[in-house]
């Protein structure tokens, strides 16, 4: 009896293959959708030719993002025509953004679900199964219900990733994020707290709690504050570490700045966006804080915490963005010296207001500047890795690195892990003394490192006895 329940078993699993394109807040949802979907019978499967359902997780914050999604579609129609029965879905914000138009235009997508539909697709896919028919669901609610997500966790991640609110109220002249994610709401204390015991248990050592700004967590439902949410996130037995992402400048208080102080747990790395050092820019920004504020706002958070790494995120070729208004953002970057930045090409977005500004920057006059302006940052990065070489660094291990494996100078084999300090720096390392012998799984071991290279995105290191948490 039992070897037939398991012969059904095989035989009902079905496979979903899922695609995310965009930032950690998709990784988060396309997790949700994997949970969503694991009691209709579905199993994730890394092969687009196993799969009997493939889902796009789309994002729309530039042009290419969004290239990138029409152009992985465009690849599934010929698969669609070989096997019958496939069911293809369109998931994430550029989904949110077009709704219809896209069973409109590729008449072999079955459904599309907005950035609020996670929760529905378990229905979504049921009637799609049993009707054959087509779906676009793109409502956003207003509020988070503590149902919305699957709070139950399996994972075989050391770090992870936890939506802790939803949408965006800023509405900077650039960006799509506020009509594709809508207002602003945030969950309750207690049911994050829930999903990251959760993880914890399942073997997570570190979350990051995600939000467009986290400063305004639980404002519009008059929930706790952001800072107060970290520290009861901080109490949390088993959980290692903590970051968050992202703090907006102008909303970044001295409550949230001395929590890097306060909580041991909460790790030395802020990333604040200021995406140009020119007031003038940053008005047509409306990013509502000027240059000096940004740099006071730094000035008290290395004031607080001599250590903390700070990053932040560039656009370059803002509309009207003059070679003078250029010359100010490469001051801001020689001045903060970042520890890692992002930049980016302005790119126009549908419904954002700089899409009709005048004064556009052309393409080969965005790309030089990006190039200059990286070029700056190397330079920063390098300098400030190399700081690094021969200390001694607690690194949280996520697993084997891309390389995998190493040869030393006498040819003896080791095996390569990579994991991150709470600066946030990637270091890959090797276990020294361990050359040609059984090897330990470090996955999720804290282990202390000692530096030997210095790369500008990465550090290098060995581990000579690893000390195990
Ligand atoms: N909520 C976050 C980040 C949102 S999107 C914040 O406010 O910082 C991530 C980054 O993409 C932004 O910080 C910005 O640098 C970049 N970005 C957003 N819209 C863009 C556009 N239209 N063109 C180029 N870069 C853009
Ligand atoms: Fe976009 Fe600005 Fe909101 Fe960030 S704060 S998501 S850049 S509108
Ligand atoms: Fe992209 Fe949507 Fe994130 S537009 S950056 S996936 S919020």
């Amino acid at each position: 009896m039992q070897d037939l329940g398991n012969i059904k078993k095989i035989m009902d699993t079905k496979y979903l293959y899922i695609n995310t394109i965009g930032c950690q807040m998709n990784v988060y949802d396309s997790g949700q959708i994997s949970k969503r979907l694991r009691p209709l019978g579905y199993r994730i499967t890394e092969s687009l030719d196993k799969a009997h359902l493939i889902i796009l997780n789309t994002c729309a914050i530039r042009e290419k993002a969004q290239q990138k999604a029409f152009s992985f579609l465009g690849r599934l129609a010929g698969l669609k025509r070989k096997r019958s029965g496939l069911v293809i879905g369109v998931g994430g914000c550029v989904a949110q953004q077009e709704g219809y138009k896209i069973l409109e235009k590729l008449p072999y997508v079955d459904f599309v679900f907005g950035t609020d539909a996670i929760a529905r697709l378990p229905s979504i896919i049921r009637k799609i199964e049993s009707k054959k028919d087509r779906i676009a669901d793109i409502k956003i609610s207003e509020i988070i219900n503590d149902s919305d997500y699957v709070v139950d966790s399996y994972t075989e991640k050391t770090a992870s990733f936890i939506t802790i609110m939803q949408g965006c109220n800023n509405f900077c002249t650039y960006c799509v994020v506020p009509y594709v994610r809508g207002r602003e709401r945030s969950r309750s204390p207690e049911i994050i707290i829930d999903e990251i015991k959760h993880l914890v248990d399942s073997g997570v050592k570190e979350v990051t709690l995600l939000g467009q700004n986290v400063n305004s967590y639980g404002i519009k439902e008059r929930l706790c504050s952001f800072s107060e949410l970290l520290y009861r996130i901080n109490e949390i037995d088993g959980l290692l570490r903590i970051r968050f992402t992202t703090s907006h400048p102008k909303d970044l208080s001295e409550e949230l700045i001395y929590s890097f102080k306060n909580l041991e747990k909460l790790c030395n790395h802020i990333h604040l966006p200021v995406q140009s050092g020119s007031d003038r820019i940053l008005k047509r920004m409306n990013r509502k804080y000027t240059k000096d504020q940004y740099l006071r706002k730094i000035d008290k958070l290395r004031d607080i915490c001599p250590d903390i790494a700070v990053t932040s995120d560039f656009i370059v070729g803002f509309p009207g963005e003059t070679e003078a208004d250029f010359k100010e953002t490469l001051n801001l970057i020689n001045k903060v010296r970042y520890d890692s930045i992002f930049a980016f090409m302005y790119s126009d977005r549908q419904n954002a207001p700089a899409a009709d500004f005048k004064n556009k920057i052309s393409y080969q006059e965005k790309k030089d500047r990006l190039q200059r302006l990286l070029k700056i940052q190397t330079d920063i990065s390098d300098k400030k890795n190399e700081r690094f070489l021969g200390s001694t660094q607690m690194v949280l291990v996520d697993g084997l690195s891309k390389k995998q494996s190493c040869i030393d100078s006498e040819e003896r084999y080791s095996i390569q892990w990579t994991g991150r300090i709470p600066s946030n720096r990637i270091v890959n390392f090797t276990q020294n003394g361990n050359f040609n012998s059984r090897h330990e799984v470090l996955t999720g071991k804290m282990v202390k490192v000692v530096i030997e290279k210095a790369f500008s995105h990465s550090l290098y290191g060995q581990t000579f006895n690893p000390h195990f948490s």
